[in-house]
Order: structure tokens, then sequence, then C-alpha cells
């Protein structure tokens, strides 16, 4: 049961294993909630802020139309480094993403906010992070937002999407998280990062810096369901993982690159295009392990594809 002051989900899409679509999950995922109602809070850990660059792209062509500048938006905004110093800077930090759906249509605000990233995040030294205080500086900050003009308070997800490494401020993100989501790509190092990760999981609990936080599962992006190698290891990593394994692959497909160029989440680009069922399912899935939604039941106001599922296509 939720309490009265409804409580966000907050998810780390999590994997210290570069460019297996955890911009792509953070990104399409925020669509998909956003679209079937919630109101989504992205939260960008990784200073290469891919996420932010997609999702803010027609927030900078309105501020470079402005001020003349090329892109400068990014360098100019408040970001966790600020969070981190002072936590109450959080209501400062967050932007309304404005997402344009369609071809010459208005770009507006559609229940996405963002805390955006840039290359300061890298500035972050462990001498920074070394007290208590900053470790829980990102979950404290969490708590202090509050109803102002700028954003949509009332979240029902935070998504925080994850560098490619595991630092002081990964740390600080996961003692904020609830769940981890961890997408991972079918090749044989795969396994071994999903060891590390746990072990990551289970000292943070062990430390006692977060002991409720929950492993989703794992699964599988950018598969390639006619290729042989994909499937007998799509089949061989289910059966081992078993419980922990999500069985709602994303396929590979031009369209996810697409949308993230021009910052239109798929289920706004490419309403019925399979990559964009994938991704829906996984939600879904996501939802259902969170306790949100019960097994079978379907996020509204979303096409949700029929047929048979890629899981169905890689396992037959
Ligand atoms: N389903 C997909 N099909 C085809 N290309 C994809 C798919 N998902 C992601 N990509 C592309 O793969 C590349 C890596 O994806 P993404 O940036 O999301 O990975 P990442 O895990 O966030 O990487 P990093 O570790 O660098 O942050 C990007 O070019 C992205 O557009
Ligand atoms: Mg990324």
């Amino acid at each position: 049961m939720r309490a009265t002051k409804k409580q966000p989900i907050r998810i780390a899409v999590f994997n210290q294993k570069g460019g297996v679509a955890k911009t792509a999950t953070v990104f399409n995922m925020a669509g998909i909630l956003a679209k079937s109602g919630s109101k989504v809070l992205v939260i960008d850990v990784d200073s290469q802020a891919n996420v932010s660059s997609s999702l803010l792209m027609e927030n900078m062509a309105d501020y470079d139309e402005k001020h003349g500048t090329v892109g400068q938006m990014l360098d100019e905004v408040m970001t966790l480094k600020d969070i981190i110093e002072v936590p109450s800077r959080i209501n400062d930090a967050i932007i309304k993403a404005k997402i344009c759906i369609r071809d010459g249509g208005a770009a507006k605000w559609r229940g996405i906010d963002v805390i955006p990233a840039n290359s300061r995040l890298q500035d972050l030294k462990v001498e920074d992070m070394d007290d208590e205080d900053s470790l829980y500086a990102i979950r404290d900050a969490i708590g202090m937002i509050r109803r102002t003009r700028k954003h949509a308070y009332d979240y029902d997800y935070i998504l925080f999407d994850f560098p490619p490494h595991l630092g002081e401020l990964s740390v600080a993100v996961l003692a904020a998280s609830d769940h981890v989501l961890v997408p991972a790509t079918v090749d044989s190092y795969s396994m071994n990062g999903y060891g590390e990760l746990m072990d990551t999981v289970e000292s943070i609990r062990a430390m006692g810096l977060n002991p409720d936080l929950d492993i989703i599962g794992v699964f599988f992006t950018m598969i390639q369901p006619l290729q042989k190698y994909d499937r007998s290891m799509y089949q061989d990593v289910r059966e081992q993982l078993g419980d922990a394994f999500i069985d709602t692959p994303i396929r590979s497909n031009s369209n996810a690159k697409l949308a993230a160029h021009i910052g239109c989440p798929l289920c706004w680009l490419k309403r019925t295009a399979g990559v964009t069922q994938d991704y829906i399912a996984v939600t879904e899935e996501v939802l259902c392990r969170c306790g949100v939604l019960k097994k079978g039941e379907h996020l509204p106001n979303l096409t949700n594809g029929a047929g048979k599922s890629l899981s169905g296509r890689l396992m037959g």
C-alpha cells in the first residue's frame, strides 16, 4: 500500500558494461510510462549526457534560438554534482522535457522531467563523497522534491541512467534506488558482468547503505533472432538465471537509433514497430515485478501488439 504522499518507484538501469542499451532503455521506458499517464523523472548519472541530450533536444533548440549559441544549454545546467553539494538544489535542477511527437507538431511537455548531466559530473572526486552524508545526499534530495511551477513534483517513477563504470556517484545512486534493472547484450562476457553487478548490490546491502535494494532482473537487448548464436545464448542464459531472467527481449532495430537521434521515444515515433512492442512488454514485466501491474494486466493508452512474442521466436 502506498503512503498518503505517494512515493515514486525508483529504478536504477545499471550495468557496468558499456553499450548494452541502458540509455535506450531509460529513454523508451520513460516514454511508455508517460504515455500511459504516469509522471516520470529521469535522472542522468552519466557524464556523457546521452539521455539528457535526447530528452532535452527540443529544449536545447529553444535555448539556441533565444541565445544564439549551439548546444550550450547542457553546459549551464545543474547536475547531480550540484545536488550532492547541496541536496535542496534538486528543485532547481529539474527541467521539463519538451517532446515533439510528429513532424511539424509543437514540442510540448508530455509527463517527463529530467535532471540532466554534463561533462562536469566527471569532476566529482572520491574525496567529495567520502563522508556518509554524501553517500545519502541523492536519497535525501529526492525526499526534498517540492511543488514548484518549474516541474511536476508528484512523480510515479524515477529512472536513473547509469554510466558504464562504477564509482562513488553510482554507489550513492544505488543507495537512493528501490530496484535495479539490468540490460545486457548477448555475448559471452555478459554473464561475468552480471556476477560483478550482483557483488556490488550485495555489498551495498551488506554495508547497510540500502538493505532493501532489489534486483528486478536481467533482460537482453539488441537481439538478432535470426542469428543462431543469439538464439542459443538466449536459451542458455535463460536457463542459467532462472527467475532473475526477464523473458521479454528487445530486438535490434534501427528505429531505436533513430528515436534517440531525433529525441522522440519509440512509443510516439513508431507505435506499432516490433522494437516498440518489445519495450512495452519489458516495461509491463518490470511493473509486474515491482508489484504495480498484475500478471497479464496491460498499461493503458498504448498500442499493445498481438502475435508471437520475440521470446517465443527465440525459444521456438
Ligand atoms: N534495440 C536497439 N537496436 C539497435 N540499436 C540500438 C538498440 N538499442 C540501442 N541501440 C544503439 O546502441 C548504441 C548503444 O546504446 P546505448 O547508448 O543505449 O547503450 P548504453 O548502455 O547506454 O551505453 P553507455 O554504456 O555508453 O552509456 C546506441 O547507438 C543506440 O542507439
Ligand atoms: Mg548510456
